[in-house]
């Protein structure tokens, strides 16, 4: 029993895609950011904030071995988890890798608020479709390592999903 894996850049819908995903199959749902909040007690801007970046990488880099070890589950990783070749390597072996997308006005609009961000809002100098844009130029790259992509921008979490089943049943991944 594969895991499925939600890779994606920030507001891509990453989190409210998995949870409905993991009722659907009836697997487990494994929020990556959320659990590394709760293993560090500490929330991951406050983590940004106190420690900074590279320790928020190592603490994403534990919790990956964590949840790769884990079968029959569906997995949101954080926007940056795949720019780490180990990472990638053992999430795939651990699943299948599904990439969510979205146009940069789309992603702009859910990952306004700023303070929940803090790659987004470090990279932001005033024009944050900018920092966007350019973010996601960056990791293109990363995000190509998927199984296969949906493009949620005109989607509900809901719709998102029922492309991921449709994909996964064409593939042989799932069947029923
Ligand atoms: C990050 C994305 C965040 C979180 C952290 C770093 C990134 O997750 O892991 O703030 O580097 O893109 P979301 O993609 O769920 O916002």
């Amino acid at each position: 029993m594969k895991n499925i894996v939600l890779i994606g850049f920030m507001g891509t819908g990453k989190t409210s895609t998995g949870k409905v995903l993991a009722q659907r199959l009836g697997k487990a749902f494994i929020d990556m950011d959320s659990r590394i909040e709760e293993e560090y007690g500490q929330t991951i801007p406050q983590m940004f904030e106190t420690k900074g970046e590279a320790y928020f990488r190592q603490c994403e880099k534990e919790m990956v071995k964590k949840v790769a070890g884990r079968a029959n589950a569906v997995i949101s990783t954080g926007g940056g988890t795949i720019k780490d070749a180990e990472n990638v390597a053992l999430l795939k072996q651990s699943g299948l890798l599904v990439c969510l997308t979205a146009q940069p006005e789309v992603i702009l609009e859910r990952t306004e608020r700023k303070g929940e961000r803090p790659v987004l809002d470090g990279a932001d100098a005033g024009d944050r479709l900018s920092a966007i844009e350019s973010l996601l130029a960056e990791r293109e790259q990363f995000y190509r390592q998927a199984d296969f992509a949906i493009d949620t921008t005109e989607l509900s979490p809901l719709q998102v999903v029922e492309r991921i089943i449709h994909t996964l049943k064409s593939r042989g991944e799932l069947h029923g």
